[in-house]
């Protein structure tokens, strides 16, 4: 071939290829099968080859990447590539439209409204209608050379179309960013590689895009749009619309037709926003809000720009959103009172500014409910401050999963056995287990339990943090130097609290108990059960069908005591307590109550009383210095039979236990007042 024919036929195979990379990319609608573009492009790329003089840099070949480089090179913008200001609320927008009516003095402003992409912005520089040069944003005003990896993204024209009007300079900005079903086959490649996934489409974007190597940026899936002209060597359209309309003609990707809008009033802006957000999922790529500008360039020249953003332009957002992510590891942690969170490790992603790399699967009916499992790539939210959740998972087609997750038997932090609430798990160690430890303390401590003064969140944290107490029964051993060693105390303060700890070793049963911390044993229910048993030992070596004839203890409660009793960790400590010289007084009588006659003895009620309800006969008793209790045992001491006695009374008869009518327990326990007649 002649060498004119060989440039001729060059020539035309790139206008070719060009015109279908346009049809295809730009305009969604392609003319030719995959394999006739196939075909039009290796005997450009072989014709190339022949004759390595003829390649130009606009050439569709060009496409595939370049050597790699050494380094990203800094580039000076021509312009300063501006930031938005950004809002949420409606009302936000409504102070915006008051602000540009204001300052322009005028009572109507058009806005053009658009997609705000969620990707990274570029500056795309084009002279004599060929692209010679592409940077990030970096700065603002200095950003990375990235032209060889930009050329391979189809969706950019190397060249613009030749039509009249076409500008020898022109510098326009867009966004680089990754259809979202891209996104995920990209990921799946690189999974199977073996390699990390990418967080969200806009890292892999960004990643893709600083590559030193355009032959990887060349396989990856990127596109562009563009959405502002920065500089142009002629006069510029005279609306912000008919500059996309320009830009388009010019062969650049601009916002489809159909996601953009041209708004009369702000109010027409906010429903552009509602409709827009409200089909956010159904889009095939990421965008986080609408962009709004004021329409008129000269309007736009008239409200000029603050330090680093337009006047007239701004990013309404939408509601934070959720993002992306891969669940890297999932782990448990136990928190102060000993739940068991299963927490997601994630790949770090950033979700409305706030970069999360934890987030809670809340209990394990969560993580089944929405099968979490490790390396599934999941959807991320955080509304306003709270703990950053998975919302989702979402179904990667064709990937390997790993198997589900399964809380452990064990707490990760103390080995302790791990009990279970319905969905909740808890370690059972509460009383050694170091992530509960300070929590246990402080409780133990507290006002309603064993009320030692002075033992509050700062010391006990100090304790546990300087080794000092590595369980509950350490406190006991607390000596004076120990304590003056501590922020916050000298002599004399070490002095005071040393003697409430001493002062606490005598304590009630109920206070005992509810000072446990066991799970569902507060202040009331430890009353019960100080009522209903003697000893300590006695609950202890309570079976469920004992503790559960209980009135009000039910088969959770019976159930959390004796997962508590069967953790010999929490045996022991209580055993080190009473060796410390912790003294358990027991039931419900102490002090005064003591002295009474009735102190020490058991009630047990059956049948229905005509002057007393129930709750006033139990406080009757215990006044007294004895106990209500529920089920009738050879300690009984009496049975009260009132109207209809149940099977109880049977028992007493059984038993030989001393039964006494309404009026013989209102005499006894001196209320004979009461008025029984
Ligand atoms: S206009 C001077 N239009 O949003 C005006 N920006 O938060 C400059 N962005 O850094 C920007 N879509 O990367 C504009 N349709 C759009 C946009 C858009 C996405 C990005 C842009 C910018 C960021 C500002």
């Amino acid at each position: 071939m002649a060498h004119a024919d060989i440039l001729a036929r060059l020539i035309a195979l790139r206008d070719e290829i060009r015109r279908h990379d346009y049809l295809y990319y730009v305009q969604n609608r392609p003319e030719v099968s995959d394999s006739q573009y196939d075909h039009l492009f290796r005997e450009l790329v072989e014709l190339e080859q022949a004759h390595p003089e003829l390649v130009t840099p606009d050439s569709p070949s060009q496409r595939v990447g370049a050597p790699p480089l050494e380094a990203l090179v800094k580039v000076p913008h021509e312009q300063p590539m501006l930031s938005l200001d950004s809002i949420v609320a409606q009302s936000e927008v409504q102070a915006f439209d008051q602000r540009m009516k204001r300052e322009l003095e005028t009572p109507f402003v058009e806005y053009s409204a658009e997609p705000k992409f969620d990707g990274l912005s570029v500056e795309l520089m084009y002279d004599h209608g060929v692209f010679t040069r592409g940077a990030t944003r970096g700065d603002g005003t200095t950003g990375e050379d990235v032209t060889v990896n930009l050329r391979t993204i189809r969706s950019l024209p190397l060249q613009l179309h030749a039509q009249s009007g076409l500008p020898d300079h022109l510098v326009v900005r867009g966004e680089v960013y990754m259809r979202l079903d891209d996104f995920q086959t990209l990921n799946r490649r690189i999974i199977e590689r073996g390699d990390d996934a990418f967080a969200n489409p806009r890292n892999a974007a960004s990643g893709s895009l600083r590559q030193l190597d355009s032959t990887i940026t060349a396989t990856r899936p990127l596109v562009v749009t563009c959405y502002e002209i920065m500089s142009l060597s002629k006069s510029l359209p005279s609306t912000h619309w008919d500059e996309l309309e320009t830009l388009a003609l010019w062969g650049l990707p601009i916002p489809d037709p159909a996601r953009r809008r041209l708004c009369a009033s702000i109010d027409e802006v906010t429903a552009f926003h509602h409709e827009t957000e409200s089909m956010r999922d159904q889009l095939p790529y990421e965008i986080d809000g609408v962009v709004v500008k004021v329409n008129r360039r000269d309007w736009q020249d008239r409200l000029g720009m603050k330090s680093r953003s337009p006047r007239w332009a701004i990013a309404y957002k939408f509601t934070p959103r959720k993002e992306i992510t891969i669940v890297e590891k999932i782990v448990v942690s136990v928190g102060r009172t000993g739940t068991l969170t299963p927490v997601a490790l994630l790949k770090p992603v950033e979700v409305g500014g706030v970069t999360i790399s934890r987030a809670t699967l809340h209990n394990a009916d969560e993580v089944a409910r929405k099968d979490i499992r490790v390396n599934d790539t999941v959807k991320v939210e955080r509304a306003g401050d709270v703990i950053p959740a998975i919302a989702e998972r979402v179904p990667v087609p064709g990937e390997q999963r790993s198997d589900p997750f399964l809380m452990p038997d064990h707490c990760p932090v103390c080995g302790s056995s791990v009990g279970r609430e319905g969905a909740y798990f808890y370690c059972t160690g509460q009383l050694v287990c170091g992530a509960q430890l300070k929590g246990a303390i402080e409780h133990f401590a507290s006002k309603h339990a064993l009320n030692i003064e002075g033992l509050g969140k700062k010391t006990v944290a100090q304790l546990v943090d300087q080794g000092l107490a590595r369980s509950l029964a350490d406190i006991y051993l607390l000596t004076k130097d120990d304590l003056v060693k501590l922020e916050g105390f000298a002599d004399r303060s070490a002095t005071l609290l040393l003697k409430s700890i001493a002062e606490s070793k005598a304590v009630p049963m109920d206070r005992f108990l509810m000072g446990l911390g066991i799970r569902q044993v507060g202040q009331h229910i430890a009353k019960i059960l100080a009522r209903e048993f003697w000893s300590l030992d006695e609950i202890l070596s309570a079976d469920p069908e004992r503790l559960q004839r209980i009135r009000e203890i039910g088969p959770e409660i019976s159930n959390s005591l004796v997962a508590y009793w069967s953790e010999p960790h929490n045996r022991e400590v209580i055993e080190q307590l009473q060796e410390l010289g912790v003294q358990i007084a027991s039931g419900a009588g102490t002090g005064d109550q003591m002295q009474s006659p009735h102190a020490g003895k058991t009630f047990v009620f059956t049948g229905g009383l005509d002057h007393f309800t129930r709750d006033e006969a139990q406080r009757a008793v215990e006044t007294a210095g004895a106990r209500v209790a529920s089920s009738v045992s050879k300690k009984t001491s009496y049975v009260v039979a009132g109207r209809d006695p149940g099977s109880k009374l049977e028992q007493a008869r059984t038993l030989g236990v001393t039964i006494l009518t309404e009026q013989q327990f209102a005499s006894l326990i001196g209320k004979g007042e009461k008025g029984l007649s």
